[in-house]
């Protein structure tokens, strides 16, 4: 897929190969540095070598019930999202996402067309049919992302993440019904 950003640079949204694997370890060590919203410390993301890159986008091509896209700029990865279907039968109904994009390229709607994008892969999913997260309560800008795709915030767990330098954050669970629950 193919946008423009509002100053004129191509962004395109699309699902990495195993040679894009460089491009995508360096988006995600970068990330790590510059937000504290991610799951993962600095020192997890760099311990994170090329083969491992390199395996973590074969299991997305290899399984249909995943996805996993990057966005590109001008070469470089400036982000990614992904889904993940529940691993077990009484889960299969749902899918986790992950999103992040580095911090130069906030506020130019790359994470609204990388969530339009995943909604979109969910929605033609035969399973799928909720998208379900945990936020950190402090991530305003997210929250305010996905509020604006009508994600609906269901309840916190309190001090649910232990930063790295102690401090303890909520995290607030957010999902979407995307088509109707057989
Ligand atoms: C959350 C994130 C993916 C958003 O990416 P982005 O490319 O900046 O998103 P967009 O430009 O498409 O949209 C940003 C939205 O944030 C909202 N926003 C922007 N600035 C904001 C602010 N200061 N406070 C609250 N909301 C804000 C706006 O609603 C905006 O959407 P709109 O202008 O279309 O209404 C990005 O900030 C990020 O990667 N953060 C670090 C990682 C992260 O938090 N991941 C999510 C973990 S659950």
């Amino acid at each position: 897929m193919l946008h423009f950003l509002p100053n004129g640079k191509q962004l395109v949204i699309r699902r990495p190969q195993v040679a894009d694997a460089a491009a995508c370890l360096k988006c995600f060590q970068q990330l790590a540095e510059e937000t504290d919203f991610l799951l993962y410390t600095p020192q997890e993301a760099w311990a994170f070598d090329l083969k491992k890159e390199e395996n973590f986008i074969q299991s997305y091509l290899k399984h249909p019930d995943h996805l996993f896209l990057v966005a590109e700029v001008e070469g470089e990865v400036v982000g990614s999202v992904s889904l993940n279907q529940g691993n077990f039968a009484k889960q299969h109904h749902r899918a986790m996402l992950g999103i992040g994009v580095l911090h130069s390229y906030w506020n130019m709607g790359i994470g609204r067309r990388l969530l339009t994008a995943a909604v979109r892969w969910a929605e033609a999913h035969p399973k799928i049919a909720i998208i379900h997260f945990e936020v950190l309560a402090t991530n305003e800008r997210a929250i305010q992302l996905y509020r604006n795709f009508n994600f609906v915030e269901h309840g916190r767990i309190p001090n649910g993440i232990r930063q790295p330098d102690g401090r303890l954050v909520d995290l607030v669970a957010m999902s979407k019904q995307i088509k109707p629950v057989h």
